[in-house]
């Protein structure tokens, strides 16, 4: 943002804008007026700006000449900017990688809101996060976005302000039963979004805000994508101690299944109340932890399969699949130790999140009916 001191948004459009903005409202307009006498429609009615989306776009270009898809862009914008009065921003109160986030409030209501700014001004990207987010509207435990807006030229998504800790010091102190109601709501609300195509991309306890296991919030779509068959995604992106396999050895093509992967060492992070990963610096020492999880058998077949031809030094040493318990060096309570039937069923689930062919990776649908939900 510009000037941080800065309280109540104001609507200092850029020139280029302003123009863009007068022609659009123009044409609605036409567009309004054209549709009222042709199917003899209510005045009243809500113009729904994607199904003439395409009219107004065909007539600014030919009236300017301006590309098409800043086009797209700019009514994408101009859908959404209007309420950005209505807000103050307050302090700041969190930093991603890829946002700025303050606290503030609706001025009509005081009510307490989250306003991140998004540092980029790569269009196509805000785009990708508003419509994934519109999407998660109403699925239990994900971050619900109350309203988009730009202004001077930076983009904010406004969201409620979910006042929690640490997702660490809260998720170590579950019991056993904490876990499980955690661990389904979790895969509920993952389920959902792989039902309408989304992949998160970059789950991980920093991005899931927890006040207890029942409420909590997945948040974070800056990475989140739609999956389509066959297409390529950036390996690069992403959170690397949390990265599948599958994106560590660069395969491109993958799905869902990285969501399942992240899942499940957040889930052995919960019930082994320990970080899995020791801040690795580069994407061949997690190779190896995973290595070392699945052992040399599993380890050859995936790479084989899927023919990396990268070189991985530690394939000189044999090893056999990992018993979880000793592999994640386990710092359980005694109750959660102690409890061998129910950590057979945990491990077996963690176990089959934390398979390495993302084809046999197990599905947020199937984990669900594990046995160890069953009780
Ligand atoms: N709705 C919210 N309520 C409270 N804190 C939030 C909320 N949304 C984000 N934050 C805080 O802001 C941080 C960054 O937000 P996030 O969406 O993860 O952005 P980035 O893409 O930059 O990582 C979070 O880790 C969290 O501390
Ligand atoms: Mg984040």
């Amino acid at each position: 943002m510009a000037n941080p001191q800065k309280t109540v948004f104001g609507s200092n459009f850029s020139s280029d804008y302003k123009f863009i903005h007068h022609k659009i409202k123009r044409y609605r307009l036409l567009v309004k007026r054209k549709l009222t006498i042709i199917f003899n429609m209510d005045k009243s009615f809500k113009f729904e700006i994607e199904d003439s989306e395409k009219y107004i776009v065909s007539k600014i270009y030919k009236a300017t000449k301006i590309p098409t898809q800043i086009l797209y862009h700019k009514i994408f914008i101009e859908n959404a900017n209007n309420n950005s009065a209505g807000y103050v921003i307050k302090e700041q109160c969190g930093k991603g990688g890829a946002s700025v986030v303050y606290k503030g409030v609706i001025k009509d209501t005081d009510e307490t809101i989250i306003i991140k700014e998004l540092k980029t001004n790569n269009l196509y990207k805000v785009k990708r996060e508003v419509n994934i987010l519109k999407l998660c509207k109403n699925i239990p435990n994900v971050i619900q976005l109350l309203d988009f807006f730009v202004n001077d030229d930076c983009y904010y998504l406004l969201f409620p302000y979910y006042n929690c800790n640490s997702s660490r010091t809260i998720f170590y102190n579950f019991t056993q039963i904490e876990i499980k109601i955690f661990m389904k709501k979790f895969l509920e609300a993952l389920e959902k979004l792989h039902r309408k195509g989304i992949i998160h991309r970059d789950l991980k306890p920093g991005n899931i805000l927890v006040k207890s296991c029942s409420d909590f919030y997945i948040i974070d779509f800056g990475i989140s994508d739609f999956y389509v068959p066959h297409r390529k995604f950036d390996t690069k992106l992403g959170t690397r101690n949390f990265k599948a396999p599958e994106q560590l050895i660069n395969i491109k093509g993958f799905d869902y299944g990285i969501d399942i992967w992240s899942s499940g060492l957040i889930f052995a992070e919960i019930y082994f109340g320990k970080y899995p990963f020791w801040k690795p610096e580069e994407d061949i020492i997690i190779l190896e932890n995973i290595y070392n999880l699945v052992g040399t058998d599993k380890f050859t077949e995936f790479i084989n399969e899927y023919k990396t031809g990268g070189v991985y030094h530690f394939l000189k040493n044999s090893v056999e699949p990992a018993n979880l318990e000793s592999y994640f060096e386990r710092k359980a309570s005694d109750s959660i130790r102690n409890n061998t039937e129910e950590n057979k069923k945990a491990f077996d689930l963690i176990g089959k999140m934390l398979e390495i062919d993302p084809r046999k990776r197990i599905t947020a649908h199937d984990a669900l009916k594990h046995p160890y939900f069953a009780n």
